[in-house]
């Protein structure tokens, strides 16, 4: 038997310090503790606002990614704007110039063209609590938010805030993370509001894939083609709503326009009657979306026949094409196909299979799919239809688009009749349901 002895620690008060919060938290009861339901800061962007569960939360850190020049910067500048009117903001830019983004907020607010007039119609008076500044060192943010004490912060972007004292470049892991978790806790112990805007590498995640996804408590990511004008606002993560929800924006010459009505938005300059076109609905979070997928097929000229897919995957692509050759009788491999989702749109849903094989068989056969149908409907590999998740709340979609006539996957029980006001035809196969879509086969 040996004596060993235990030296004790002299610093227990260090347990609380490390936490960060400033604050020793002692155990409470669930119903002594206040919630942040009522104290959110509500913004007048109701896009962005339900995509973060009904408003700002004090004390949160949002992360925002997407790819460069998506418009994450006009977003938030806008964003900070319209809060700058009741809060007081602190927007730092490690991008732009104060100039330039004083600029980018007057065109937004309409204040370009009039200048010198305050309250011209069509224009919004600058907010008088939003300060500006250019830094990429956080210690001297750190000052700057302890000088102007903001509700909110933006950060403007996490990759070109750098910590000194780390021997990495700014950009790097380390520095992203460190930075990170450093304004994690200022928000924690302030009650500040913080957005981190950070941009998506080449790889496809935001510079540290996933080292910043748990650092902060919302993640959003701004979606969509650089060369089209809508922007999908995707929830990631969120500690204080629904992951679910999905915000879609039209980039104009006044920056971010919400959309209310994106079906509408979507199907806007739809050829109606032309062949190679068919309506899928995809649930975008709980909302159904309505989008137009175009089909072209074409002779291939020379060697393997080619397939080309915008906005949806390719693999799926591959699997429909070879179903319909298949089970559909579709003679596809002497031809290219082609196959886009308008509006810059993309589907990684299985449920937009049927309209995707519609529009190539309607090309094939150059015939149209009838102009009022939607088609539901995921492909299996015996060219069977597979059940859809959330069919009704599709059905209803489309019915209020004006759409008469819906093609879905065959209910093996029917526990709940179909919404009324529209005709749902029931399909067991892919020919079948070929047979009800195409104008052709039903005369
Ligand atoms: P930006 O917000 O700078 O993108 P990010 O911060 O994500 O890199 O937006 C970049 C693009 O948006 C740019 O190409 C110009 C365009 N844009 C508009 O079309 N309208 C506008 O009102 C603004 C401000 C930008
Ligand atoms: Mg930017």
């Amino acid at each position: 038997m040996v004596e060993e002895n235990v030296k004790v620690s002299k610093a227990p008060a260090r347990v609380h310090a490390d936490r960060g919060f400033g604050v020793r938290a002692a155990p409470r009861r669930l119903s002594e503790v206040s919630s942040d339901v009522d104290e959110r800061l509500h913004t007048r962007i109701d896009e962005l606002s339900r995509v973060l569960g009904g408003g700002v939360v004090p004390g949160s850190v949002v992360l925002i990614g997407g790819d460069p020049g998506i418009g994450k910067s006009t977003l938030l500048l806008q964003l900070s704007m319209d809060l700058g009117r009741d809060w007081r903001v602190l927007y730092v830019s490690g991008e732009e110039s104060e100039r330039q983004i004083k600029m980018r907020a007057q065109r937004l607010s309409g204040l370009d063209e009039k200048p010198g007039l305050k309250s011209a119609p069509g224009t919004v008076a600058l907010p008088e609590d939003l300060f500006l500044v250019t830094e990429t060192s956080l210690p001297l943010i750190l000052e700057h938010v302890n000088e102007v004490k903001p509700g909110i912060l933006v950060v403007d972007s996490v990759q070109t805030t750098y910590l000194p004292q780390l021997e990495s470049s700014a950009g790097s892991v380390t520095q992203v993370r460190e930075t990170a978790s450093r304004l994690r806790e200022l928000a924690k112990s302030t009650g500040m509001a913080v957005f981190l805007i950070g941009h998506v590498t080449k790889e496809g995640a935001i510079a540290g894939p996933k080292v910043l996804e748990h650092i902060v408590d919302t993640v959003l990511y701004l979606e969509g083609d650089r060369y089209q004008s809508y922007r999908l606002l995707r929830c990631n993560k969120n500690r204080f709503g629904a992951t679910s929800e999905v915000g879609v924006f039209e980039m104009r010459e006044r920056g971010m326009v919400e959309v209310r009505n994106p079906s509408e938005a979507f199907l806007a300059e739809r050829l109606v009657d032309a062949p190679g076109s068919a309506i899928a609905v995809t649930m975008e979070g709980t909302r159904p979306l309505l989008v137009e997928v175009q089909g072209l097929t074409s002779p291939t000229s020379f060697g393997n026949p080619r397939r080309t897919t915008n906005g949806l995957d390719f693999n799926r692509l591959l699997l429909t094409a070879a179903v319909l050759t298949r089970r559909a009788g579709l003679r596809l491999s002497d031809q290219d196909v082609f196959v886009n989702v308008v509006g810059g749109l993309s589907i990684n849903e299985p449920a937009a299979d049927l309209a995707v094989a519609a529009a190539i068989a309607s090309s094939m056969r150059n015939v149209p799919v009838r102009a009022d149908f939607v088609l539901l409907g995921e492909l299996g590999l015996s060219g069977e239809l597979r059940a859809v998740r959330q069919t009704t709340a599709r059905l209803t979609e489309a019915k209020r688009l004006g759409f008469s006539s819906a093609v879905v996957p065959r209910r093996l029980r029917a526990n709940q009749p179909w919404p009324d006001g529209i005709e749902v035809l029931e399909a067991r196969s892919l020919s079948q349901a070929l047979k009800f879509a195409l104008l052709e086969e039903s005369i």
